[in-house]
């Protein structure tokens, strides 16, 4: 079974689901995982008005380890046409059953590291809309 995750892990890393840049995003957030360097940004489209916002389109760039880059393609897969809420209510647990296999507290990190990303953009364009 292990297996079947590997392979789909592998081929999150090979192609990429929305790999790119988004021009005109409303949200663009880049960080890097201070452990080790490796780094993601994230574009998100917003589409909506006053409270209620979902994201439209999203997109990734990085360099970085398999886990890290496959991990932010399995994310976003998984939040385009989410509303901004749900996507703040993504608990981790969440993206590492979307990993699926067994994690060290080191790739954990790794796994997560779209995710901070895309949280924390969110908060950010939250902020300036206040
Ligand atoms: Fe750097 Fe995985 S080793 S994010």
């Amino acid at each position: 079974m292990q297996d079947l995750y590997r392979e789909h892990i592998l081929d999150h890393y090979e192609n990429p689901r929305h790999h790119g840049v988004i021009e005109h995003a409303d949200i663009s957030h880049e960080e890097s995982n201070p452990l080790c360097g490796d780094r993601i940004r994230i574009d998100v489209k917003l589409d909506g008005e006053g409270n209620r916002y979902r994201i439209a389109d999203a997109a990734f760039t990085g360099d970085g380890c398999i886990i890290s880059q496959a991990a932010a393609s399995m994310l976003l897969e998984d939040v385009v046409g989410k509303s901004v809420d749900e996507v703040e209510q993504i608990e981790p647990q969440h993206m590492l059953d979307l990993v699926g296999i067994p994690l060290t507290a080191a790739r954990v990190k790794c796994a997560l590291l779209g995710l901070k990303v895309l949280k924390t953009g969110i908060k950010l364009w939250k902020l300036q809309q206040t």
